[in-house]
């Protein structure tokens, strides 16, 4: 996939090697491990000191609902995180405090905890069945906002699964670590998405990019060579992907790909569809489904089309395939919200932003929007001053870098 090949599973770097220092996330791993101290006091006398990880919220410049479709994205990590902090136990036992809402859970390895529990003890289980795994203290805190389509729960099931590891002294490749947080995502919470969110937060690299085959789960890091800045836009309206229409998504795309196959085409997915077999076949779908479709047709092109532009630093070309995203998620896949597409009107209607579009499930969450960077400090006072009139009083507007994924975190 690049000149020094594609990344695959087996070459992936084992999560327990990537330890770097931070600076950026000061805020989190601290009240982490204040809150570990304060709920759980300081452990045994020979207990060790608190291990800490995080892991990043993440937006998607283009290559939206295409994962669970076998298809393409190009997502990047935000400077926004979700830290742990954690301590070993004798017995199998997790404790943990969610330490910015006070809130404390305990669960043994048979329990079935709900709410955001379900997160921690998801990851846990799963990553039980094939490492040895111990018993915990745990701690999370984030400045990620949870509900703005910035992957929260992600970020939450990645720092716990690393720090998890990290405790027990396991090291397993990060995309493992991903796989394993995707499959809690699905049977723990019944989300039946696909792996855009676990690959991003784990294994995106600072100033880049992460271009992903959801197919054969080969990426590529796509550096981002030139002076950009990224916006987000929050609505302010709260997207639970599990109420939302996600599911019925899947389900549309299923049905259009088995449509087509009782029509003789040998298809596996929607990615093995392209613009000429899709007009081929109008008429076999309906409306809907045809609609559908095409999103993600058009998607996966769009994808291509801005990791090549993002590469060479055209962003003008970059910023053009996301408006583009956006209208076909409006129009053709039918998730965005009127605050979305507020959100993004205002956006690509201020001075020096090259394009936008919602990001993550949608039916809320936030937009993101892709900045020179000279004009970005201006844009985000431009946009701030305006987003509670033209897109809701609860939203907000901040700016990010393009960040790393989920690491351990030295902070002494
Ligand atoms: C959510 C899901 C992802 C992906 C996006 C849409 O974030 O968790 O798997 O489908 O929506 O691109």
């Amino acid at each position: 996939m690049n000149e020094s090949g594609p990344n695959t599973v087996e070459e992936t770097e084992p999560v327990a090697t990537e330890e770097i220092a931070l600076d950026t996330a000061t805020g989190p791993v601290e009240r982490a491990r204040t809150g570990l101290q304060t709920a759980f006091g300081d452990g045994s006398a020979d207990a060790p000191a608190p291990l800490v990880a995080i892991a990043p919220g993440r937006v998607n410049l283009v290559g939206g609902h295409t994962d669970y479709n076998d298809g393409l994205c190009l997502p990047l990590a935000v400077d926004r995180h979700v830290a742990v902090a954690a301590r070993p136990r004798d017995d199998d036992l997790i404790r943990v405090v969610a330490t910015d809402f006070g809130e404390t859970a305990t669960f043994t390895p048979d329990d079935d905890p709900d709410g955001w529990v379900a997160y921690v003890a998801a990851v846990a289980r799963v990553l039980r069945e094939d490492t040895d795994i111990l018993g915990a203290d745990l701690a999370i805190a984030s400045d990620v906002p949870s509900g703005a389509g910035l992957s929260s729960s992600a970020a939450i099931e990645l720092a716990v699964g690393r720090a998890l590891l990290g405790i027990a002294g396991v090291e397993i490749p990060t995309t493992d670590l991903a796989l394993a947080c995707w499959r809690a995502e699905r049977e723990g919470v019944g989300v039946e998405c696909g792996i855009l969110d676990q690959f991003a937060v784990g294994l995106c690299k600072p100033d880049s990019a992460l271009f992903l085959d959801c197919r054969t789960r080969e990426f590529e890091q796509v550096h981002i060579s030139g002076d950009v800045g990224i916006l987000v836009v929050e609505t302010g309206v709260s997207h639970e992907l599990a109420d939302s229409g996600y599911n019925d998504r899947v389900r549309e795309c299923e049905e259009a790909v088995a449509t087509l196959r009782d029509r003789g085409v040998d298809i596996d997915s929607l990615r093995d569809v392209d613009t000429d077999l899709l007009e081929a076949h109008t008429g076999a779908l309906s409306d809907v489904l045809s609609q559908r479709a095409r999103h993600v047709v058009t998607e996966n092109e769009r994808v291509w089309e801005a990791r090549e532009a993002l590469s060479t630093g055209d962003f003008d070309r970059v910023g053009e395939a996301m408006v583009a995203s956006h209208r076909s998620l409006r129009d053709d896949y039918e998730v965005s919200c009127p605050e979305l597409d507020a959100a993004v009107e205002l956006a690509t209607g201020t001075d020096g932003v090259y394009g936008a579009r919602m990001t993550g499930g949608g039916f809320g969450g936030s937009a993101v929007a892709l900045v020179d960077g000279d004009a970005l400090e201006r844009a985000e006072t431009t946009i701030r001053s305006a987003v509670a009139e033209q897109v809701g009083e609860d939203a907000q507007v901040f700016a990010c870098r393009p960040s790393g994924g989920v690491r351990l975190v030295t902070t002494e």
